[in-house]
């Protein structure tokens, strides 16, 4: 209801942007496996145009997805990219790399890289940019942890790390937000369908104060946190939940597949 005058049904308002189904397979398939993997979800994607599908793959599987990609409606990304084009930066990853591997999307500020590897907003932003300037499509991750939740700071937490990952970024058309509340990642919680259109709806809100409504009509913004086959049509019916960032589900082509599926 916010952006619309009068009352746009949920298809119309969800119309205005495209559902992004996307996997994040984290540390896990060697490339042979990748191969297998990429082959058995592009057999469930066949046909399902309703939604963009994307496997985020460790970079050394991303050969062989790519190649098992071909073809398929399914689309490769990275988990990660670094900030610089080139330099002594030794064990990272530069967008230009990923690109010329045939990588069409990026996560970066995934919760475990700001939990476990030092990721911060300004580094989470400067990830950000390096990708929109290689021509990648870039998720970024935004989320409040338990205690945050618990404190009653979720909308302030969430509003800041979005409003620091898109400074001095003017194009949204390449920017996919997930909202991937820490406490739902790989814990078997969920969040509420309620829970997780709220704060997408909040990002949606902030969006539209930097920029205008329209860019945040346009956006995409998913929700991501133990989605899987049984949950995801309650949470993807959301009005502002275009489609999910899944973890775990994404190692199962049967459970992806039938996340796949609910949203079309
Ligand atoms: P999960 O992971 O689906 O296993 O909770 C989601 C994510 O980390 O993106």
């Amino acid at each position: 209801m916010l952006f619309f005058k009068g009352t746009p049904t949920k298809k119309e308002m969800k119309d205005t942007r495209r559902t992004v189904i996307a996997g994040n397979w984290k540390m896990n398939k060697t490339p042979s496996e990748a191969k297998a993997l990429v082959a058995a979800i592009a057999e469930k994607a066949a046909g399902k145009d309703a939604c963009d599908v994307v496997l985020c793959v460790p970079y050394v599987d991303i050969p062989a997805a790519v190649e098992a990609a071909k073809g398929t409606n399914v689309k490769i990304g990275a988990e990660n990219v670094h900030f610089k084009e080139s330099g002594a930066y030794t064990g990272e990853i530069s967008a230009q790399m990923l690109v010329e591997c045939g990588v069409s999307h990026v996560i970066v500020g995934h919760s475990e890289r700001r939990q476990y590897f030092g990721e911060t907003n300004e580094t989470v932003n400067l990830r950000a940019k390096a990708g929109l300037a290689a021509g990648l499509k870039v998720i970024i991750c935004v989320g409040e942890v338990l205690e945050e939740r618990q404190s009653g700071i979720t909308a302030e937490i969430v509003s800041m790390q979005t409003k620091l990952a898109l400074a001095g970024i003017e194009d949204l058309s390449n920017v996919i937000i997930a909202y991937e509340p820490v406490w739902a990642i790989g814990t078997g919680l969920t969040a509420t369908p309620e829970q997780a259109d709220e704060v997408c709806g909040i990002i949606r809100g902030v969006v539209a104060g930097l920029y205008d409504e329209k860019t945040a009509e346009a956006l995409t913004i998913q929700y991501g946190g133990s989605m899987n086959d049984k949950n995801a049509a309650e949470l993807l019916a959301k009005v502002n939940v275009d489609g999910g960032l899944i973890g775990g589900a994404s190692l199962k082509a049967d459970a992806f597949g039938a996340i796949i599926d609910a949203a079309q």
